[in-house]
């Protein structure tokens, strides 16, 4: 496939129910982590820095007319990633693509027990993940409607991944798992996941796009959909 997404490793997917068991306070070690990255809310749900944005500008690819789905901007593309989609499929057509992006960015995100979901959206570049601290549940929907879910955290001999890659126009939504159970009664406040997100081309605003519903039952149908909708946030 088009990612590094790991196929063994493939957990349910359950919704966290920090707020129904009412611990919504971050632990102060979770909280002083949040202040010592300076990390502010995400539209997506969780919390953010950007850390870094490069000052060089490139050719937006996704920007209509600058490739046909194969040639970059003079650049040709090689390998396992060639026939990764570039397109994203923005619902939201008032959106103003640009035709510049920065060459990278570079955020730390964080989700805990106050916010424990980020949102299902996708971003029009791929995306590289690198774990800091913590542990979580990453969820997929790809444009063929294909689901992929796998446990993010320290324990590889589990199968758990420090480090992936979600392609350009692929959903993806994150939310807590407790740090030390694979059993969810185990929630505590002092669950959260801390990751580096790497971004190139650099993000903007305009290639990004939330799910609503209907993006979701067209790709997964209704009754998956119905089954996921949590993931689409409140
Ligand atoms: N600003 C708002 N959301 C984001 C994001 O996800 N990444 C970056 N780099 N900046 C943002």
């Amino acid at each position: 496939t088009i990612d590094n997404i790991p196929s063994i490793n493939a957990p349910k997917i359950l919704k966290p129910l920090y707020a129904e068991k009412g611990i919504t306070e971050p632990s102060p070690d979770v909280k002083k982590l949040a202040k010592d990255h300076h990390l502010i809310q995400h539209q997506e749900g969780g919390y953010f820095n950007e850390t870094d944005r490069s000052s060089f500008l490139m050719e937006n690819p996704s920007y209509p007319g600058h490739n046909d789905g194969t040639k970059l901007a003079n650049v040709t593309r090689t390998g396992d990633f060639q026939n990764e989609p570039i397109l994203p499929h923005p619902t939201d057509s008032t959106k103003k693509i640009t035709p510049t992006r920065n060459y990278s960015t570079l955020i730390h995100y964080l989700i805990t027990c106050e916010s424990p979901l980020g949102r299902l959206h996708m971003n029009e570049a791929r995306i590289i993940h690198i774990l800091q601290k913590g542990r979580g549940q990453y969820v997929l929907v790809y444009p063929d409607g294909t689901i992929k879910s796998f446990v993010v955290g320290f324990n590889t001999d589990k199968g758990e991944v420090n480090q992936w890659v979600v392609p350009g126009g692929v959903y993806k939504a994150s939310f807590l798992l407790p740090l030390d159970s694979d059993d969810q009664a185990h929630e505590s406040s002092k669950d959260h996941l801390l990751i580096s997100e790497v971004v190139v081309p650099g993000f903007e605003y305009d290639g990004h796009t939330f799910a609503r519903k209907d993006d979701l039952v067209k790709l997964v149908g209704n009754e998956k959909a119905n089954e996921l909708s949590w993931l689409l946030g409140g």
